[in-house]
């Protein structure tokens, strides 16, 4: 078996994009940095520094590729979207109090609030800054909806997810929004950089879309289920920030009087005492709802690998199917 056989598709897409991926870290190093304001790099190089997959600039890098792109630009948009990646990550980490990101001390926690927010806009404005450089205006116009796409999810998510009447439309809104669209104009800049067809653009819309949300109800799922040694991120966090997400949301749909009353406690007005993620857990079990969350993740997977046959025949098309498969993979 080679190297290349038995590594994880991520793994193996790094691999193959190696060439381009280094390049883009170059860029993100380079425009990380600030000649005027030395918290800047210092935290950005915190989390930069901690690594983290890359799979949204592969996702953009493999789709011109697909396409045959002999430019750079894609380079550059690969670039842009893991920078709006990263600004979103520290004011998300502000948002939900969290403590651990890539398995490092959140940038909130290690500076501050103040700090992680304002270098998360810094971060939105050089993406916009390397947006610009590729002069289309089709790119501008995805990347630009796709930003506001993710703070209205996440605004959503922020009324909605301590709200026990949010049900399962209301949560797939809310993961397209904060995590979906940024898969989606990944892949879809990637296509159209490349000149790629409208039909073959939608796909790769259609791809990105599935998949993130796969992913993010696998992220979801893992923060029940998960070890935090390999997510880098503490178990149990959605519930003591008293988010409502699909397990808890299928769960509530399903609750007696005495299971509702608990959960209008410890999720609508967080008043959570110790042993309260074990009981919340065993309701969970008792409806099977980690086992119903996992089968629809694996069902948006399933979406994404279909949306694949539209576009060429080529060993990329294949891995992207593979990371489909990979995304809901840790959930087995
Ligand atoms: C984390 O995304 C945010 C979510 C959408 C769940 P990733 O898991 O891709 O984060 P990194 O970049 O690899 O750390
Ligand atoms: C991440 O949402 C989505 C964005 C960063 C916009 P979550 O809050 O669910 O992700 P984690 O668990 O902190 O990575
Ligand atoms: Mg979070
Ligand atoms: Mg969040």
């Amino acid at each position: 078996m080679t190297i290349s056989t038995i590594s994880k598709p991520h793994e193996r897409l790094a691999e193959i994009l190696a060439g381009e991926m280094e390049a883009v870290n170059t860029l993100i190093r380079t425009r990380m940095a600030s000649e005027h304001a030395p918290r800047i790099p210092e935290v950005t190089a915190h989390l930069v520094e901690a690594g983290g997959k890359r799979l949204r600039p592969m996702l953009t890098l493999a789709a011109a590729r697909l396409f045959g792109y002999g430019g750079d630009h894609h380079i550059r948009l690969a670039a842009t979207v893991e920078f709006i990646h990263t600004a979103t990550l520290l004011h998300d980490d502000v948002v939900d109090e969290s403590a651990q990101r890539r398995g490092r001390p959140t940038a909130n926690l290690l500076w501050d609030n103040k700090s992680s927010v304002l270098v998360g806009d810094y971060l939105f404005s050089r993406s916009f800054q390397l947006m610009v450089e590729t002069g289309s205006l089709r790119v501008l116009d995805i990347l630009a909806n796709a930003s506001a796409t993710i703070a209205e999810g996440e605004v959503l998510q922020m009324t909605a997810a301590t709200d026990l009447r949010t049900d399962e439309a209301v949560y797939l809104q809310v993961v397209r929004g904060k995590t979906a669209a940024l898969f989606s104009a990944a892949t879809e800049v990637g296509g159209v950089i490349a000149g790629a067809s409208e039909e073959q653009v939608r796909a790769l819309f259609s791809y990105g879309d599935a998949l993130g949300i796969a992913f993010q109800i696998a992220d979801d799922l893992l923060d029940y289920q998960g070890d935090s040694k390999a997510t880098g991120k503490n178990v149990g966090d959605d519930f003591r920030e008293r988010k409502l997400t699909l397990p808890v949301i299928k769960a509530v749909a399903q609750a007696t009087p005495d299971e509702r009353a608990f959960w209008e406690r410890t999720i609508e007005k967080g008043r959570q005492q110790d042993g309260d993620l074990d009981l919340a857990l065993n309701l969970m079990r008792k409806y099977g709802t980690l086992e119903e969350t996992r089968t629809d993740a694996l069902a948006w997977a399933a979406k994404a690998k279909t949306a694949l046959t539209a576009l060429p025949d080529h060993e990329l098309r294949d891995l992207l199917g593979d990371l489909a498969d990979y995304v809901v993979s840790r959930l087995s």
